[in-house]
């Protein structure tokens, strides 16, 4: 079966459970899990029971997708995200992003934790990716092009919608949120970078690097879907003193400053 087969496969397999057709696709970064509280349920699908979809091996992610409205939108969020370090194909990484497409989501929400090279933010700021630099050693597009899902060379001048970056700051305004914005870079990791990375990172003109979100972002693309990133920055990876960097570290921003993120979210897709 060709990838095509296999999404509508999927596709037609939620669809049996579902009653509304989703329009906002939300894929919540690890430790961003507060919009969970956002949502008013209607169904929650297992990942490990969806044909075709892999499975999740980070522990503390739940891998499930759920369905339901938030401010009155139809939404479908994936609680567990796949990355390229677990050891999945960018096509696994991405599969998630071209279902959600075949379901009926016009516009993508992505949310992550990034360390920071602009020594102008501060952890616990939340920037709003502006466009990306793809440094992954694999790309999700890569290999024969099925024109159903999308053009061969796909234009990334403007990946993330200009549209939802402006409306990001009007919702940022009201809630009296300073919001950042920046260049993102995908990196593979799962090792943490060093400081010759970081700096490198900074010199390529990135402000912030994470190990997810780009391939998702060029499948969106891909299909034609809008797209609205935001990173919450973890880590200073560009410092002077010993930087050293932990999980630990990085989850406990992520979790101190969700809430600001989620609000933000939130009061936006009530107004997609
Ligand atoms: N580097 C890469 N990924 C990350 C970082 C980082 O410093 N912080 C959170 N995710």
């Amino acid at each position: 079966m060709s990838l095509f087969d296999n999404i509508q496969e999927t596709a037609a397999f939620i669809k049996e459970r579902i009653n509304h057709t989703p329009q906002i696709g939300i894929v919540l970064g690890s430790g961003l899990g507060g919009l969970i509280d956002e949502v008013e349920t209607e169904t929650e699908i297992m990942y490990k029971d969806i044909p075709h979809f892999p499975v999740s091996t980070v522990k503390g992610h739940a891998g499930k997708l759920i369905f339901g409205t938030m401010h009155g939108k139809p939404v479908v969020m994936m609680a567990g995200r796949f990355h390229y370090y677990e050891g999945y194909t960018m096509q696994e990484v991405t599969f998630p992003i071209r279902v959600m497409k075949a379901l009926g989501v016009e516009t993508l929400v992505v949310s992550n934790a990034a360390g920071c090279m602009n020594v102008s933010f501060k952890v616990g700021d939340i920037m709003l990716i502006h466009d990306h630099i793809n440094l992954f050693p694999e790309h999700p597009l890569r290999g024969p092009n099925d024109e159903r899902l999308g053009v061969r060379f796909p234009d990334m001048s403007e990946p993330y919608d200009p549209q939802l970056i402006a409306l990001a700051g009007e919702v940022a305004k009201e809630q009296g949120l300073e919001l950042r914005k920046g260049v993102y870079v995908g990196f593979q990791g799962p090792t943490f970078e060093t400081r010759a990375e970081y700096n490198m990172l900074h010199v390529i003109g990135a402000d912030a690097v994470g190990m997810s979100t780009v391939p998702e972002i060029i499948v969106a693309r891909h299909g034609g879907m809008k797209v609205f990133a935001a990173s919450v920055i973890t880590d200073m990876g560009i410092r002077e003193d010993l930087n050293t960097i932990s999980h630990e570290e990085v989850l406990a921003a992520a979790n101190a400053a969700a809430p600001k993120l989620a609000a933000l979210v939130a009061g936006m897709v009530g107004r997609m």
